[in-house]
């Protein structure tokens, strides 16, 4: 099996679309429109949920009517809120079909079509063109990509000079094996979790400049504890959740990667670097 066919058949979940309607019905928000924020326990797919997506949003501070590239945007729950809280276009591209659908599907159902756009694609091959962005960032993405410098030279490719790039993924703390099925992977030989410093390292070869990085573990684990009050709270909103909406084995990955991030096993780690706004010659 090739690498995209492992990720797409990993991620594309038999009757999620039905779950789907079936978890906004129950919610009560069968009827259009929804409010963007109401469907957070269910479209951010990462550790800390929409808090995450926040601190994204905070380091890149995109500019009302900029654009912004989301790599493997997923449910597209990030592309929304960057949408409604800062006024820009978000443009998504993810590698699994039924994903980019749903995100069409979620961003019309908010009101947020024109502001939102997802295609299908890879992040190693973008579909645009050079120096497009104002900003770009990728959530959970990188755990799946074993060329890490390809998927990052491609994001300084279509980013404009001084413009913004934020990664939040889990990163593993040692070599010690974890426990799969993780988040992202059924199995170690499909996942590609990385040390920081490889991150690191790949993003500064990419040409990017002033990486910082931030430690966001606290955050994920208070994510999953919320997410847990959530699926055990009796109200109708309880059924609109990302483990429900994903079915099949999610509640075990995502106590396998809840219990690695308590262990200290992975950290949830947040990076920040700039495309110079003088591309270096040298
Ligand atoms: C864990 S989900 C995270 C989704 C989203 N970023 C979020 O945080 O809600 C990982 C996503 O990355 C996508 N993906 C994995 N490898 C990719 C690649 N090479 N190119 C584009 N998308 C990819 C998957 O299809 C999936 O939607």
């Amino acid at each position: 099996m090739s690498t995209v066919q492992t990720v797409t058949s990993f991620y594309a979940s038999e009757g999620i679309r039905a779950r789907l309607e079936k978890s906004l019905e129950e919610s009560g928000l069968a009827q259009a429109p929804i409010e963007w924020s109401k469907l957070a326990m269910a479209d951010q797919f990462h550790a800390g949920g929409l808090e995450a997506t926040r601190a994204v949003g905070a380091a890149l501070a995109p500019e009302k009517g900029g654009r912004v590239l989301d790599v493997g945007s997923g449910f597209g729950g990030a592309a929304r809120f960057l949408a409604a809280t800062y006024g820009c276009h978000v443009a998504g591209v993810d590698l699994t079909p039924d994903y980019v659908e749903i995100a069409s599907y979620l961003s019309d159902r908010t009101g947020l079509a024109e502001a939102n756009s997802f295609q299908i694609g890879s992040a190693l091959e973008l579909p645009h063109a050079d120096a497009q962005f104002d900003g770009a960032l990728t959530q959970h993405v990188g755990m799946n990509i074993a060329d890490k410098q390809r998927f990052y030279d491609e994001v300084y490719r279509v980013l404009k000079p001084g413009a913004k790039f934020a990664v939040f993924d889990v990163v593993a703390t040692s070599d010690e094996p974890l426990s799969y099925p993780m988040p992202w992977a059924a199995r170690a030989e499909d996942s590609f979790i990385v040390q920081p410093d490889a991150i690191q390292a790949a993003l500064i070869k990419a040409g990017f400049v002033g990486v910082v990085s931030e430690d966001k573990t606290g955050m994920a684990l208070e994510g999953f504890a919320q997410m847990a009050r959530v699926m055990q709270s009796p109200g109708p909103q309880s059924s609109l959740n990302l483990a429900a909406l994903l079915g099949g084995g999610s509640r075990q990955a995502f106590q396998n990667l809840g219990a690695s991030l308590a262990e200290g096993k992975t950290r949830a780690q947040l990076f920040v670097a700039q495309k110079p706004e003088v591309a270096d010659v040298s």
